[in-house]
């Protein structure tokens, strides 16, 4: 299967890799695509993913990684979810999925948590195409 692989060729392809790897943001390891149908089956029902959209249950969620934390405009956000701060990083984002409420006690978000590593990072793949 590797016959059409000399070395040079090898090498060639391992430093495209290396390049490609060193261009891409950690968070897109994930398949966004396959992310898309997990934000669909999972967030969809109370967040949007268009730009400018306005809440449903939850903000939207166009343009959330790099967003400052509760600074959607016009959306009502829980004191807990004002107070917790910072910006929305994949890692961040991440961690948060997996387990909202454990992650930030007192927030408003009625979602149990997205446990599959695998779905979570396709998932945090996808979000970071919404810009
Ligand atoms: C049952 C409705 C519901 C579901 C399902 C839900 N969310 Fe939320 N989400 C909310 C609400 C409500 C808030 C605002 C929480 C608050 O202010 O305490 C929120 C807030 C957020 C925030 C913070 C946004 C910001 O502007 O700071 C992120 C990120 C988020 N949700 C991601 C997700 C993702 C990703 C999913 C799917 C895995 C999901 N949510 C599923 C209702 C939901």
């Amino acid at each position: 299967m590797f016959r059409f692989l000399t070395p040079a060729r090898l090498s060639a392809a391992i430093v495209a890799g290396a390049v490609l790897a060193a261009a891409l943001p950690a968070a897109a390891a994930g398949d966004a695509a396959a992310g898309k149908a997990v934000f669909t089956a999972q967030c969809a029902v109370c967040h949007s993913a268009a730009k400018g959209a306005k809440p449903i249950l939850g903000p939207t969620l166009f343009g959330v990684v790099g967003r400052k934390t509760a600074t959607m405009p016009g959306f009502a956000y829980s004191p807990a979810m004002k107070a917790a701060g910072g910006v929305w990083t994949s890692d961040r984002l991440s961690t948060y999925i997996a387990a909202p409420a454990k992650t930030l006690p007192g927030v408003r978000m009625t979602y149990g948590g997205l446990k599959n590593p695998a779905q979570l990072q396709n998932l945090i793949a996808y979000l970071n195409t919404l810009k």
